[in-house]
């Protein structure tokens, strides 16, 4: 992979500011020996601005390599996220509230307007989600279906106790083992699966469940979302859409992590290099790291 300017530029600076720490670290030793003293609070404070400047660019550097491997992927250069659209209404405040509700509504009518797509193209196969929790996008993606007269088999696969165990320098430090635990019946009643024989939960852990029936019999997938979280969910998942995710699906991540060496990215950047022929089309991201993406080609 060949580098940016921008990329470029940053590494350069990182060296010279690395070069210029060096040389703070030498005067500092050659004033501490001088005889008399010297303005110790001063070069302390100095040399306490010049690591937090390292810090930053280190931060900078780490996005610029991030956006250059995306770019590699999805064939645009995405910014890593990292400011809240509204600034003045931060998260958790009434305004922000309405904010992020807003955005959420907007990926419902994308999620409507792809679901819609699918069925103008005649992209054949179900709805599958892998990480079901209470079953909030399941509800939305039959919601959708039943309000505008499609029919697709709803499949929702989850352990219904919680996640795994994160697996450290796998996985963010954000999560915990048996974080988002919902009782099974409880969500077949809150979807109302008696009523409605296409919606399909299935227990289990992924390496199980989706290695067994009914999971196998499953032959065409048209829109996939993997919101296990996890490094070792994803790889799961992956692994069991590659004979099935149908050419102009729509593939969702929930979990995605602006650093590919880690959660989701990771699991993907792992599948793609040991499954050649596979392209994507890049629909779209949200402020919650929500991916979007269309298979453009498979093998
Ligand atoms: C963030 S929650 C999903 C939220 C859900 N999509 C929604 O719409 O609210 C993540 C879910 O993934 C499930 N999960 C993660 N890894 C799993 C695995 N390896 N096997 C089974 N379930 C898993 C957890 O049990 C949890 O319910």
């Amino acid at each position: 992979m060949s580098s940016t300017p921008i990329a470029d530029a940053i590494y350069l600076q990182l060296r010279a500011l690395e070069a210029e720490h060096r040389q703070m670290q030498e005067t500092l030793k050659a004033l501490r020996a001088a005889p008399g003293g010297a303005d110790f609070a001063t070069l302390e404070a100095l040399q306490k601005e010049n690591a937090r400047l390292r810090a930053e660019l280190a931060r900078l550097s780490q996005h610029a390599r991030y956006e250059e491997w995306f770019e590699r992927h999805f064939g645009i250069r995405l910014p890593t996220p990292n400011t809240w659209p509204f600034t003045t209404f931060g998260p958790g405040t009434p305004w922000g509230d309405k904010a992020a509700f807003g955005l959420q509504d907007a990926e419902i009518l994308f999620a409507e307007h792809l679901l819609e797509q699918l069925e103008a193209e005649g992209i054949p196969g179900a709805i599958v989600e892998f990480g079901t929790y209470y079953g909030h996008w399941l509800q939305v993606l039959d919601g959708i279906l039943e309000r505008r007269g499609w029919r697709r088999d709803i499949w929702g696969f989850d352990s219904f106790e919680g996640l795994p165990p994160p697996q450290e320098g796998l996985d963010p430090g954000v999560w915990q083992a048996g974080q988002y635990a919902a009782p099974y019946e409880e969500v077949q009643a809150r979807l109302r699966t008696a009523e409605r024989p296409w919606i399909r939960l299935v227990k289990g852990w992924f390496h199980e469940s989706l290695r067994q029936e009914p999971a196998v019999s499953i032959r065409e997938i048209a829109y996939a979302r993997i919101d296990g979280d996890l490094y070792a969910s994803c790889v799961e998942c992956l692994a069991y859409l590659t004979p099935r995710l149908v050419k102009g699906a729509i593939l969702v991540f929930d979990d995605w992590q602006f650093d590919p060496t880690i959660g989701e990215p990771r699991a993907f950047d792992e599948w793609r290099a040991a499954n050649p022929g596979w392209e994507f089309e890049f629909l779209g991201m949200n402020l919650w790291a929500h991916l979007y993406l269309r298979v453009k080609a498979r093998p």
